[in-house]
């Protein structure tokens, strides 16, 4: 499996707060059938602002330090941006990180709004050769009141990435409820740990694999966990997996 959202560089944001903390990250995923990790540190401007060089020099360490290591772990360079106004100019003039340097950018809304601009910005990011990947939409609010906000995004060509504890229950029950809603309509093109620490938020895909087995069968885990998220390390087209039907998806629980 590949793990698209994980803040594993030691003491970039509210990830991993040392190296020590990292490596046992590494060896969580490694040893739980992970192979390849997208690095994803939180930007946001005013707060944490990285620029790609230092986040493609914390990998290149961290990769190095997990060779020395022996914990057979890829990372990858990307990161997740704070939706702001000026993200397409930020984009044009080089400043922004996509993943593994593919289209896909990871773009994350406040928890509590879906700014006025959020359309605009996603349409200009495309409009610049872009495939905005929204992350966790089952945990903000707007979507869940409304998540036919997200299904017009989905069709206007925006990706959406789901948490895996969003799945299981970590967030509550309405995020759970609402994750498992976006399933159903086949809105959901990956599922990443989003991985902050070794006990809390664990880099852990396996338990979110039964769970997707579960809800959608094998095809549907090994697109969201393995496929898609291989497509996009290789910025290539994800594929979309069909609505499950109500009495199916229902009958299967
Ligand atoms: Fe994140």
């Amino acid at each position: 499996m590949i793990d698209i959202h994980i803040h594993i560089l030691p003491g970039f944001d509210d990830g991993a707060a040392d190296t020590q903390t990292a490596l046992d990250m590494a060896q969580i995923a490694a040893s739980g059938d992970v192979h390849t990790i997208i690095a994803t540190p939180h930007v946001i401007a005013g707060v944490s602002n990285y620029t790609a060089a230092d986040i493609v020099s914390a990998v290149d360490e961290l990769n190095l330090l997990l060779s020395k290591k022996n914990i057979p772990l890829l990372v990858l360079a990307g990161a997740e941006y704070y939706l702001e106004s000026d993200l397409p100019q930020r984009y044009a003039a080089g400043e922004l990180l996509t993943l593994n340097n593919s289209q896909y950018l990871l773009v994350e809304l406040p928890f509590a709004q879906m700014p006025v601009y959020t359309a605009q910005v996603l349409y200009e990011l495309q409009m610049l050769g872009i495939t905005p990947v929204i992350a966790h939409p089952e945990r903000n609010s707007s979507f869940i009141n409304r998540p036919q906000l997200l299904g017009e995004l989905v069709d206007r060509g925006n990706l959406v990435q789901v948490t895996s504890g969003s799945l299981l229950g970590n967030y509550g029950q309405t995020v759970k409820k609402t994750a498992r809603y976006f399933l159903t309509q086949g809105w959901i093109h990956a599922v990443a740990s989003d991985a902050h620490s070794v006990k809390k938020r664990p880099p852990q895909l396996l338990p979110v694999a039964r769970e997707l087995n579960k809800m959608g069968g094998s095809t549907c885990t090994k697109l969201l966990l393995s496929d898609n998220p291989l497509k996009i390390v290789e910025g290539k087209p994800v594929q979309s997996l069909p609505p499950i039907p109500a009495k199916k998806f229902f009958f299967r629980r």
